[in-house]
């Protein structure tokens, strides 16, 4: 394939903006659209090719904007339409793309639909959401629990019955067996493709389709307690369902009547599951959310063996795509250390396949501690004692030295750290040695070498906490060496024989050196080396 073939979403790379948290434009501590506007700047500075913003809809704000009262507006928290409008002009501008986040899994119980659904059983929208009828005794139809805790199930006391919600009771699902609510939702798809947005992130993409006969789901035998109260039994009647496929490729039908924008789904699930969402002959979603750098324990032997099976599973023609981070999950940095993050934004940076970066990683930005009366998450404040609450990785941008580090001019919605007057852009721009520094150049290198953005990927034999492997391109070679431990280590591949020179390191002074053959790795050390 020649370089000009790949599409923007194959060479580029995303950034998610948590909107509440990126840039607040008018003091009121939450982050808006006019103030993602202020930041534009900067994204295109560090090379970013499209932006990812989570949900601006209007919300009652149960599950902070993933429980949407109306697809089709802006949250005036957020902005206006307007607003929402001047945005996605001047990401064009900048010549970026713009993603959307799509929740089509459920609504908010403020959602007309809802309200309308749930007001008598034969009302024409009763159907739109999941309605059974309680067992004999009274109780749930089934044993499936919600994500957020307790039972998946919320009884109604006007119509009596209950109504599924994979998470909280303010989040009903919708029943996507109904051809009504498929075709609502297309429209909703089709009103921001027609105004100009790039593409979706699809949210739980495979929860959509939940079992016919709403069989019970297995128990759980390596449930821990210190887990979620969901992880209790096995979702396997309520998510990953055959039927989910159908779904998926009728919105790909409705991107496919656009130029080239992108689907992509959140989706947790192991390889061979998560590869069929690719869909039949590629009509599925472009890039299903490969979330292995964020659930694999952080381990050189358990991260070559999925990389080389998840290249290996990716159907002829379906394109890799990785994640580092994402407003659900612990920030990288407080998973694996400073040193080692940046082993990690190199591990992103340089396997085959679209990266997708949360804000802040890029400087390194770790989990801020939420004391227990500043928890906001529901996720946190359901299940108190299991320390699950989402607030430590979606606390405010850290901008500069002023106070709340330029976010807001008002009070933040969440804190934030002590540290923000070191770890913050201003600061980092400024020095070359800095985190910022590194993945910016880093960034830069992926985006003008094409070996590095589209090139082969070629597994390099070695052992330990090491990790390598070539990228390729026509006559250029990058062979990239990481160590994931914080031990040095003997690089001694097994498979090549290899002369060059350091392009990149993470200490910078290795950087220029010629290298080749059995090497000392040091602690936290990555190389990327450009082969003779
Ligand atoms: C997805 C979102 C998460 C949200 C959940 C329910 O997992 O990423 O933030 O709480 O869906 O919509
Ligand atoms: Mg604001």
């Amino acid at each position: 394939m020649k370089d000009q073939q790949y599409l923007w979403w194959q060479k580029g790379l995303v950034y998610q903006v948590y909107p509440r948290s990126f840039q607040d434009s008018d003091g009121d501590g939450v982050g808006d659209l006019k103030g993602i506007i202020q930041r534009l700047d900067y994204l295109k500075w560090l090379g970013i090719t499209a932006v990812w913003v989570s949900p601006i809809y209007p919300s009652p704000m149960a599950d902070y904007g993933y429980d949407i009262s109306d697809y089709q507006g802006i949250h005036p928290l957020f902005g206006t339409m307007e607003d929402f409008d001047q945005l996605l002009e001047e990401v064009h501008k900048r010549d970026m793309k713009l993603i959307l986040d799509l929740v089509p899994n459920h609504t908010s119980n403020e959602h007309p639909w809802f309200l309308e659904s749930r007001s008598s059983r034969n009302n024409p929208k009763r159907d739109w959401y999941i309605w059974e009828d309680p067992k004999e005794d009274g109780s749930e139809p089934n044993n499936w629990l919600a994500v957020f805790g307790g039972s998946a199930w919320e009884w109604d006391e006007k119509t009596e019955q209950y109504y599924y919600h994979a998470f909280l009771k303010e989040q009903p699902d919708l029943n996507w067996r109904n051809p009504e609510v498929q075709q609502a939702m297309f429209e909703v798809m089709r009103f921001w493709l027609d105004k100009g947005v790039d593409g979706f992130r699809v949210d739980v993409m495979w929860h959509m389709i939940k079992d016919k006969q709403l069989r019970d789901n297995p128990p759980n035998p390596n449930y821990q307690p210190q887990q979620s109260t969901y992880e209790q039994v096995i979702p396997a009647y309520s998510t990953d369902q055959p039927e989910v496929h159908d779904i998926v490729a009728m919105m790909r039908e409705v991107m496919n009547k656009y130029d080239e924008r992108v689907l992509i789904g959140e989706i947790y699930l192991p390889i061979h599951r998560l590869v069929t969402y690719y869909g039949q002959d590629n009509q599925g979603a472009h890039l299903p959310f490969n979330f292995m750098l964020i659930t694999l324990d952080w381990n050189a032997r358990t991260l070559t063996s999925h990389i080389d099976e998840y290249e290996a599973a990716i159907p002829e023609g379906g394109w890799p795509n990785w994640v580092i981070g994402n407003h659900d999950k612990p920030r990288i940095t407080s998973r694996v250390g400073q040193a080692q993050a940046k082993v990690a934004g190199m591990l992103l940076l340089t396997l085959r396949g679209t990266p997708t970066l949360y804000y802040g990683d890029e400087l390194g930005m770790r989990d801020v501690p939420i004391p227990p009366d500043e928890v906001q998450d529901p996720q946190g404040l359901n299940m108190p004692d299991k320390n699950l609450s989402r607030d430590p990785a979606r606390t405010p941008m850290q901008w500069d030295t002023s106070e709340n580090a330029g976010f807001t001019s008002g009070k933040p919605w969440l804190r934030l750290p002590a540290n923000y007057k070191r770890v913050n852009v201003e600061v980092q721009k400024e020095d070359p040695y800095s985190f910022l520094s590194f993945y910016h150049r880093l960034i830069k290198l992926r985006q003008e070498e094409p070996a590095l953005h589209v090139g082969d990927y070629v597994p390099v034999v070695t052992d330990g906490p090491l990790l390598a492997f070539i990228r390729e391109h026509e006559e250029k070679r990058f062979l990239i060496v990481l160590n994931l431990s914080h031990k040095p280590s003997i690089f001694s591949p097994k498979n090549i024989s290899y002369k060059g020179k350091v392009i990149l390191a993470t200490e910078s002074d290795l950087e220029n050196n010629r290298i080749e053959g059995v090497i000392t790795m040091g602690g936290d050390e990555g190389l990327l080396i450009q082969l003779d």
